[in-house]
């Protein structure tokens, strides 16, 4: 079935086409990281403004890089969308909070905004963001949940308007289920870009780039090193990918393992009981003045430090089964860097941030990999999934590849790690749409379990 999907359950406005098999003709993202960079973490009411105004700009784009150039011939263009995130709101703490003159009715700013979704014929003069359906689109699906509620709202609209202009079935998807399940996503070279919206006061850009060397992923086969030493390095295919397997999904908002015995069996083993560990990264980045988002850089650092220099705590290695918890860890780092003598020193010391942050993460990927390994012995299970954001850890994938040999281990290509929407196209491959009655009732779940 060809699918059109959306997501936008954080902090990136993801859209994608993908046909059986999970082949993905499209997958479009714009990333908002430089928009929240500022903030050192982000910002919900930020991030769903963004969402508006680039959500149409994001699908049209998808329809372009799957079917060609008709789409921009149609008269699209970026422009027109800087009303609705300047719209009077700064999250500064010494900035002017003013009410944001946001309207979710359909006047104010997003009217002006330019965003309409008329169906063909309608409206000539709004023809510049109108979508049409000329593509075979057979069905529309969406990130429900879980994530940021003023997000996902703008995602699930969109889809609830598409489905219902398009006279399509709309197929909810939780946004789990679509990382534990893009290990299955062939991803052609060429057919990813991604735009990253500039900080707020900074002219936009319209360029969207290619994202390089998301080589065919499908069947998929164990990490290999290449696929190590860097963040856009290909997965090499080697072998086929199987149920049942486990999934480590961890990112900046969830850490979960989860038994996946099909695409509608799966089972929550644990998860995080406080931070996420993109979070903890995050955090941690935060208290060393290293910005946003914190995983790369410390990642980076790390690479040159020494693990064992700092002593950090293992959080609930020995208890609690396959829960995590990483507030713990956090604060610990807080309270290295004021044994050292408080921050300046620390950084004064190259050799010191560096120690500091390599023993950091190896403690994060020390208690991820033992409950991960806890997992598969008593779950007897030979297969393992990494994905989401901190997957793109290169530390991680080194001693994940290291520790577990005997494990089919792979870890998605990062395109697919970070938040997309061809993981929710092929999630949606699997599961039944909603009767049509219930589409437009279709609600945003901000704590959805899952099913
Ligand atoms: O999956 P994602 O794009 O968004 C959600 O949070 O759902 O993940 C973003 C998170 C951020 O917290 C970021 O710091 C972390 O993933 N991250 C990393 C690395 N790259 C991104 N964490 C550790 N090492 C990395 N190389
Ligand atoms: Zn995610």
């Amino acid at each position: 079935m060809r699918i059109l999907a959306i997501e936008t359950s954080c902090d990136e406005t993801a859209a994608a086409v993908v046909e059986d098999d999970c082949r993905v003709l499209s997958n479009v993202i714009v990333s908002q990281m430089r928009v929240h960079s500022v903030y050192s973490g982000v910002v919900p009411e930020l991030a769903s403004r963004c969402h508006i105004e680039y959500m149409l700009p994001v699908v049209r784009e998808a329809l372009e890089v799957a079917f060609g150039g008709e789409v921009r011939s149609a008269g699209f263009s970026l422009s027109s969308h800087e009303k609705v995130r300047s719209a009077g709101f700064s999250p500064s703490p010494g900035g002017e909070v003013r009410s944001a003159g946001l309207s979710p009715s359909p006047g104010g700013e997003i009217r002006s905004a330019g965003l309409s979704l008329s169906s063909p014929g309608e409206n000539r003069a709004k023809a510049s963001t109108r979508i049409e359906n000329r593509y075979g689109i057979e069905a529309i699906a969406v990130t429900r949940g879980p994530g940021l509620i003023g997000s996902l709202l703008v995602g699930v609209e969109t889809a609830k308007t598409l489905a219902w202009t398009w006279n399509l079935p709309l197929i909810p998807v939780h946004h789990t289920m679509g990382h534990l399940l893009s290990v299955f996503c062939e991803l052609p070279e060429g057919q990813s870009r991604i735009l990253e919206i500039p900080p707020e006061g900074q002219p936009a850009s319209a360029q969207w780039e290619t994202i390089p060397a998301a080589s065919p992923i499908r069947p998929i086969g164990p990490i290999c090193p290449i696929g190590l030493t860097s963040p856009t390095a290909p997965t090499r295919p080697t072998a086929a990918f199987d149920y049942p397997y486990l999934g480590l999904v961890i990112s900046g908002g969830h850490s979960s393992l989860v038994r996946v015995d099909s695409p509608l069996r799966m089972r929550l083993l644990g998860s995080t009981l406080d931070d996420a560990p993109g979070e903890a990264y995050d955090k941690v980045a935060k208290c060393l003045g290293l910005g946003y988002p914190g995983g790369p850089v410390v990642d980076r650092l790390a690479a040159e430090g020494d693990s064992e220099a700092f002593a950090l705590p293992r959080p609930l290695l020995h208890t609690r089964e396959y829960d995590f918890s990483f507030s713990g860890l956090k604060t610990a780092v807080v309270r290295a860097i004021q044994d050292f003598g408080g921050l300046a020193r620390l950084r004064e010391s190259e050799t010191a941030l560096k120690d500091l942050c390599a023993s950091f993460q190896a403690a994060v990927i020390d208690v991820l990999l033992k409950k991960t390994e806890r997992a598969l012995k008593r779950e007897r299970l030979r297969r393992l999934v990494v994905a989401g954001g901190v997957a793109c850890n290169r530390g991680l994938r080194a001693e994940a590849a290291r520790r577990l040999q005997s494990v089919h281990l792979v870890f998605p290509p990062p395109v697919l790690c970070t938040d997309n929407a061809a993981m929710i196209g092929a999630a949606a491959q699997y599961l039944p749409p909603l009767p049509r009655s219930e589409a437009l009732a279709l609600d945003a779940r901000a704590g959805w379990e899952l099913p």
